[in-house]
């Protein structure tokens, strides 16, 4: 302020008032220019702040006339309730813009890095075993059957011939629910429920969960076989060794040695388990002398098979004077177990990912 106006009480008193109307004058336009929340507050300190420009204006009311100080301190006290307001309003609009702005902006942050993906799970070694098998017999012709896994006594022994008294049936081996009942010991249960539904001619294949009382290296209390069985006029022995030759050769390989051993089931007469050449030693003299596989015999056991028994046929209802066929059951981790060579049959089902994700 210039030196005279000093010196004029009216004169400052004037100039005090020029002052006030012009910040009153642009406060509201400097508010509006401020961005951010920080640049509003600085020009607020600026304006309002202890060392900011009203201060610096009503330091010349001393030299005013007394008459006009009140009336300065009104028109200053008003200014300042103003630029307050204005602050008050400018602060909410920047808050409400960038409210708005987060809530339009995409909910997730693209340049965040991508995380690697989940490893992608896989079938477990006794199902591709399973399915392979499946996968032969269908292109040979044979179609699926269900059966349950909580038979009925009747199925699962009586009308395949097993006598009443045989080992089978004790309680040391089979897992009973209630009188009459029991988890099935194998899939031949679905040879009773096909052909007692179905009329020859029939080709069924039944793969599924069966359960024994026992549990070693070599034995699971739940473990997996598929059973096979076909019926029909004049089907005879030669069927079954030409069926189950196929497919060993099928499943280890062309030219893989196979052999029909006589054996025994109570439902099949006569009855065979079919061996093949050792996948270990392979024939080799040598190595077979010391093969712990085939235990030395250079053979390795992978089905049980026979002539479906006549008695059999008769519990069904099918004439077995018109009717003969051929049955046959295969252990799946027999096979995973000679095709993956895991040393005990348990660790299938221990789901242990460091076993499973191997396959
Ligand atoms: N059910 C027999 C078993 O579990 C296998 C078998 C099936 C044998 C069909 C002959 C015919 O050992």
């Amino acid at each position: 302020m210039p030196d005279s106006q000093q010196s004029d009480p009216d004169a400052v008193a004037r100039g005090i008032f020029a002052a006030l109307d012009a910040l009153r004058a642009q406060f509201g336009e400097r508010f509006s220019a401020a961005v951010s929340e920080q640049a509003l507050r600085d020009e607020n300190a600026k304006i309002l702040g202890s060392k900011g420009e009203l201060k610096s204006i009503l330091k010349q009311v001393g030299a005013a006339p007394s008459d006009r100080r009140r009336a300065i301190g009104e028109r200053a006290n008003l200014l300042k309730e103003e630029v307050e307001k204005a602050f008050d309003g400018q602060l909410r609009a920047l808050e409400r813009e960038k409210r708005s702005k987060d809530l339009q902006a995409r909910p997730f942050d693209l340049t965040l890095p991508g995380r690697p993906l989940a490893p992608l799970g896989h079938r477990h070694p006794i199902s591709i075993v399973r399915e392979e098998i499946v996968d032969i017999f269908q292109s040979l012709g044979f179609a699926l059957h269900d059966g349950p896994e909580v038979e009925l006594e009747e199925n699962n022994f009586t009308k395949l011939g097993f006598p009443q008294d045989h080992p089978a049936t004790d309680m040391q081996d089979s897992f009973w629910t209630t009188a009459g009942h029991l988890l099935r010991t194998h899939t031949s249960n679905v040879q009773i429920r096909a052909m007692s539904t179905h009329s020859p001619p029939m080709a069924f294949l039944a793969p599924g969960a069966v359960y024994r009382r026992d549990n070693d290296v070599t034995h699971s209390p739940m473990f997996h076989q598929v059973e096979g069985f076909l019926v029909d006029e004049r089907v005879t022995f030669a069927d079954l060794k030409g069926v189950l030759t196929e497919f060993a050769q099928r499943l280890y390989g062309e030219g893989t040695p196979v052999r029909f051993r006589p054996s025994y089931f109570p439902f099949t007469e006569p009855s065979a388990e079919v061996d093949i050449g050792c996948v270990f030693c392979r024939g080799d003299e040598v190595k077979r002398a010391t093969c712990a596989m085939c235990k030395r015999t250079g053979w390795i056991e992978i089905l049980g098979s026979g002539m479906i028994h006549p008695v059999v046929l008769e519990h069904c209802g099918i004439d077995p004077e018109k009717y003969t066929g051929f049955a046959f059951g295969i252990g799946v981790e027999r096979v995973a177990f000679l095709r993956y060579g895991v040393p005990d049959i348990r660790m299938f089902f221990e789901n242990d990912p460091r076993l499973l994700a191997q396959f």
